[in-house]
């Protein structure tokens, strides 16, 4: 189960994260991919807003994870653009099996320790502010969720 997004904004890339937030509960996975700018984080804006996170969510390049209170649900937003290999003693799983909603930048960092399932979320630069945006059920867990969008 795949859905296309045309984005035209960074306004409409928060819209849709927080459409795709409204589906997530607990123990939900989200990996997203997208180059550097692309609007992993912009999107991952728009999740917290649906999970109820009023604090700002920004980019949390050097410290790997960052958590946030929502009213509906906890985030951990991970980036692991700086996670070099698995030497590090970095364990995935005390966030994906926490309870709160997690979003993963540049996941295939882990690639080895990933979930079966999870929400694959592709953000393509096309031109100027115009993103082309795929949402991806990876599992049955989710395809629900993604027909709902
Ligand atoms: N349609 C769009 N969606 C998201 N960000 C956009 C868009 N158009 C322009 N931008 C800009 O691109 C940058 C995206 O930054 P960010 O979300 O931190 O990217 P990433 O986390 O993928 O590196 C922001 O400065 C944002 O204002
Ligand atoms: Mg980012």
């Amino acid at each position: 189960m795949v859905k296309t997004f045309n984005i035209n904004n960074p306004e409409e890339t928060i819209m849709l994260g927080e459409k795709l937030g409204n589906v997530l509960e607990n123990g939900d996975v989200v990996l997203l991919l997208g180059d550097l700018s692309a609007g992993k984080t912009t999107f991952t804006k728009g999740i917290g807003k649906a999970l109820g996170v009023t604090r700002i969510i920004n980019s949390p390049t050097f410290t790997i994870v960052k958590s946030y209170k929502g009213t509906k649900a906890t985030l951990y937003h991970l980036d692991l653009y700086r996670l070099d290999g698995l030497n590090n003693d970095f364990d995935l799983y005390e966030y994906i099996e926490t309870d709160g909603v997690c979003v993963i930048e540049w996941p295939y960092q882990v690639e080895e320790l990933l979930p079966k399932e999870y929400i694959l979320v592709n953000i393509i630069r096309t031109y100027s502010e115009k993103r082309t945006i795929e949402i991806k059920a990876i599992g049955d867990k989710y395809i629900k969720k993604v027909e709902a969008l």
